[in-house]
């Protein structure tokens, strides 16, 4: 069989600022040196949209194009099918859009959320709209906590795992620290990774590792 493999990676969440434009913006800067990859920006803020105008404008070369919805067709039309596509979405999306979204087969959900016990039940509800409506069966999809605080507040951060487990949610197994450097990254159209000090470091590598347990769930 000559069919090439594509990945779908889509951010959702009913929360804004939980950093699903933050997790597409460096999961692409990690599958963009290795193939084809495109942001498909569906949230009505533009982030990435924004953060890739600002890469331009201080001449960043990132590994990775962003475009619209209708800019994708355009891109498919000329390019043909990235080999990554990652879908950025809206918080609060419109039940219909949603819906639309988890019929497409095969892609990998990624749901951030903050290190609190009590934003288990959004997530929750979310799982169960994909665990309905994704043609798949086991659908592929994990809760990605982000903003984890170091030291003393850390047991937030797993306690909020150990709830989604309890909850029958699957969760990464890395967490995103939580490091000023992500709005520095942003507002300057880099990465995380760019900064030289250990936390953002760390938080790069645990992006890495998020990028690496998306791509061993899609080979099953
Ligand atoms: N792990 C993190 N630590 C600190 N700040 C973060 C982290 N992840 C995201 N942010 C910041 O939080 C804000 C919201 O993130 P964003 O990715 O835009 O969220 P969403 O797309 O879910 O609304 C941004 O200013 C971003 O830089
Ligand atoms: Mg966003």
């Amino acid at each position: 069989m000559q069919q090439k493999t594509h990945y779908r990676i889509v951010t959702l969440g009913l929360k804004g600022g939980t950093g699903k434009s933050t997790t597409a913006w460096h999961l692409a800067h990690i599958f963009g040196p290795l193939h084809p990859t495109i942001i498909v920006d569906a949230d009505n803020l533009r982030s990435c949209l924004n953060w890739q105008a600002i890469a331009e404008a201080l001449d960043h070369p990132i590994p990775f194009q962003v475009v619209s919805e209708t800019g994708y067709e355009d891109y498919i039309a000329e390019h043909g099918v990235p080999t990554y596509r990652i879908l950025d979405t809206q918080a609060s999306i419109p039940a219909q859009k949603l819906g639309e979204i988890l019929r497409r087969p095969r892609q990998f959900y990624v749901l951030p959320l903050r290190p609190d016990v009590s934003n288990v039940a959004a997530v929750a509800a979310l799982a169960r709209d994909i665990r309905e409506l994704t043609p798949e069966q086991p659908p592929h999809y994990a809760a990605l906590i982000t903003h984890r605080l170091a030291q003393a507040q850390v047991s937030n951060a797993e306690d909020t795992q150990a709830a989604l487990r309890r909850a029958g949610i699957p969760v990464f197994e890395a967490m995103i620290r939580q490091t000023k450097k992500f709005s520095d990254a942003s507002d300057a159209g880099l990465h995380v990774g760019k900064y030289g000090d250990k936390a953002a470091q760390s938080a790069w590598k645990e992006y890495q590792a998020v990028a690496a347990q998306i791509m061993e769930d899609m080979k099953s």
